[in-house]
């Protein structure tokens, strides 16, 4: 496992984290997902992704269980925007809240990297959840103030502001706008990009087929009308991705984990062999320049 630097935070993180919404879920018993964990932690993977959502706190009972209070290992967790008097908003009492149950459910003094989970631009601008993050840092209940962003729009305007030490963006072969300008200001600034979704909820994989029906139990799924259109375009991807070393899979992980401006890919897995194939992909950086030429030559045949 390689290691990067999270930003200015002073964390090394596992270039390689784990995305945590799988975790907990009743398909599977306890032990199972101790074991998962477990297998990522002995694999090398030193951060994980987590919400106070994920399994409706199920996930963070998971990684109360195994990682618990340990400060070589680091937790990254999410207060979700609640509505309140008809209108949706992240404020400081929501995150106060918020933070006490998630330090229960973790079993642990210290959330390392707090997030507001998905924010719109409006919650942004308009709530004072700044002033919270803050006063949780200033009370050693959270390490680094942190935003899950929605868009690179809103990671520009929260490093411009800056109000927050990492963001948990999107950046795939699907979703190239963090290349743009938020790369270069997250780097100017010291600010710290977890990747979410490298996989594109699987489907970068190159696992479904056009016109195959996707069970409910794929978090793919969860994008209904998109996913045709999206699994369309992995189709065509196939063949640069069949050539590639480790497959479509360890193509679009590698793809993530290109930019130096990148500190990790938090891909989620709901099996072992998923945590397995997914650690093998940390290598370092620097997407070859020849695939990625390749891909974008796919890329421009497809539609906005
Ligand atoms: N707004 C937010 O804050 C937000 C939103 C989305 C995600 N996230 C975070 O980002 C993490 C990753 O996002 P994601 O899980 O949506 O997308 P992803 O990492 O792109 O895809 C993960 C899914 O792909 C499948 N998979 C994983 N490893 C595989 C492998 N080696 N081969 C084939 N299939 C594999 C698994 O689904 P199946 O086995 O079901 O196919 C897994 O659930 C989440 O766990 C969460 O921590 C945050």
């Amino acid at each position: 496992m390689h290691y990067r630097n999270l930003g200015k935070t002073g964390l090394k993180v596992s270039e390689v984290g784990m995305g945590c919404n799988r975790l907990g879920d009743p398909m599977h018993d306890d032990k199972f997902w101790n074991d998962l964990v477990t297998r990522a932690i002995d694999l090398g993977v030193n951060n994980f992704d987590t919400s106070e959502a994920d399994g409706k706190g199920r996930s963070e009972e998971v990684l109360g269980r195994v990682v618990g209070n340990r400060d070589d290992l680091y937790i990254a967790s999410k207060a979700s925007p609640k509505t309140i008097d008809d209108v949706r908003q992240i404020t400081s009492e929501i995150i106060f809240e918020a933070v006490e149950k998630s330090l229960k459910r973790l079993q642990r003094d210290c959330i390392d990297i707090y997030q507001l989970h998905s924010p719109n631009q409006e919650m942004l601008e308009r709530d004072d959840w700044a002033e919270g993050l803050l006063r949780l840092r200033e009370q050693g209940k959270i390490k680094h103030c942190a935003i899950a962003v929605n868009s690179a729009k809103d990671g520009i305007w929260a490093i411009e502001h800056g109000v927050a030490e990492v963001l948990q963006i999107t950046y795939s072969i699907f979703e190239t706008t963090p290349e743009d300008a938020l790369f270069d200001l997250a780097k100017e600034h010291g600010v710290g990009l977890l990747v979410r979704r490298p996989m594109e909820r699987g489907v970068l994989t190159g696992k479904f087929k056009p016109n195959q029906e996707v069970a409910s139990e794929h978090r793919a799924s969860l994008e209904k009308d998109r996913l045709p259109g999206m699994i369309e375009r992995a189709e065509t991807l196939r063949t640069v991705g069949e050539v590639y070393s480790g497959g479509m899979t360890r193509m679009a992980l590698q793809f993530g984990l290109g930019p130096d401006a990148v500190s990790c890919i938090i891909p989620g897995a709901r099996k072992i062999e998923q945590v397995e194939e997914n650690v093998a992909a940390s290598y370092g950086g620097g997407f070859s320049a020849d695939v990625r030429a390749q891909i974008d030559a796919v890329r421009d045949t497809w539609e906005n």
